[in-house]
């Protein structure tokens, strides 16, 4: 085939150019491979396939349909109410069963962990801590350290009336501000936190008086925090032996607390949630390492 004026073959391959030349560079006019051509038309094919079975081509409102009648619209609608009824099941089901039932129903409490996960989330965790380990006021939930309590009834009666907060039925309980009160002066204020240190085996200066925190002690506190310092769930007067604390375990820290007092306030949710989310926020807690 004689190759028009300015389309050459090329010599060293032997393919005709295209007879477009730059400063005398030439293209070679190289066929397009074979499986590429061939991808192109199937995708021609699945479009005209694809156009004539779902929604393709606008027109002024709308589309053209589809023969199968798919729209992405309807199939979201149908999703959600197919997740809204599995979900009102396991909700309902949430409400009518008893709190200690609900661990012995592995599929109804894999659901209020999940579910009391993400309403921990949006309600507790501002407080308490993402996973629930608390920080200074705010206590750690993950440990098997209670103040008030941690039976499923323990903390479903805490997340419900919450703790000095104002419903009749709230956790309450006084910490005083001994010093400020008068009740003592600094000297058995410092005595007595040294003692309470040392009841969890944390160590004070060498001239602390413990004698006389002892004495302190006795007279002042065992009546909230128990004879050995064991606490009392029913006072909120937390555990005073086992090194955990919720103010800090430094001297100054306990002095502060025995000297103006304390009262940590957690809001009711009895009013603001509703009844299964506070069981599934109860079983989310309960199972989050400390449940009893
Ligand atoms: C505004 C802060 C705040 C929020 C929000 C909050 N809490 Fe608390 N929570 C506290 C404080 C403070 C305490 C400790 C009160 C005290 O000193 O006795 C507490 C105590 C608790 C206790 C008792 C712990 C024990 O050792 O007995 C539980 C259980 C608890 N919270 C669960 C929750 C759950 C579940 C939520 C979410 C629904 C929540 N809290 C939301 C502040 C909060
Ligand atoms: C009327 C009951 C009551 C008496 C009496 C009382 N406490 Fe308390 N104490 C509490 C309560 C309730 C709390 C918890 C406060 C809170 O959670 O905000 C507390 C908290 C504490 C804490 C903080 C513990 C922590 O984990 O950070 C210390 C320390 C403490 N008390 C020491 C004493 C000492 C020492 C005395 C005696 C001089 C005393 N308490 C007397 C009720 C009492």
């Amino acid at each position: 085939m004689a190759a028009p004026d300015n389309k050459h073959i090329d010599e060293a391959t032997g393919v005709s150019t295209t007879g477009h030349e730059w400063d005398d560079i030439r293209e070679l006019n190289n066929p397009l491979p074979r499986w590429w051509l061939w991808l192109f038309y199937v995708t021609i094919v699945w479009s005209l396939i694809y156009v004539l079975l779902y929604p393709a081509i606008p027109l002024i409102n709308s589309a053209t349909g589809g023969v199968l009648g798919w729209n992405s619209r309807s199939a979201v609608v149908s999703d959600l109410a197919r997740l809204d009824a599995s979900r009102g099941e396991r909700i309902a089901a949430l409400r009518t069963t008893a709190l200690e039932d609900i661990p012995a129903d592995p599929e109804l409490l894999a659901f209020a962990q999940a579910f009391g996960r993400a309403a921990f989330g949006d309600n507790c965790a501002a407080c308490h801590g993402a996973g629930g380990g608390g920080t200074v006021g705010f206590p750690n939930l993950v440990d098997d350290d209670w103040i008030w309590g941690g039976t499923l009834e323990e903390i479903h009666h805490t997340v419900t009336h919450g703790i000095r907060s104002t419903p009749m039925d709230t956790r309450f309980g006084d910490m005083p501000a001994f010093v400020r009160d008068g009740w003592f002066g600094r000297a058995e204020a410092i005595a007595v936190a040294d003692y309470v240190r040392s009841l969890s085996g944390l160590s004070g200066p060498e001239n602390a008086d413990l004698a006389l925190g002892a004495q302190v002690f006795a007279e002042n506190c065992a009546s909230c925090h128990g004879e050995t310092g064991q606490g009392t769930r029913a006072l909120g007067a937390p555990d005073l032996t086992n090194n955990i604390w919720l103010y800090g375990s430094s001297r100054e820290a306990v002095i502060e607390t025995i000297s103006n007092g304390r009262g940590g306030m957690m809001p009711h949710f009895g009013e603001r949630l509703d009844p299964a989310t506070i069981t599934a926020l109860t079983v989310y807690v309960h199972t989050l390492g400390g449940g009893e």
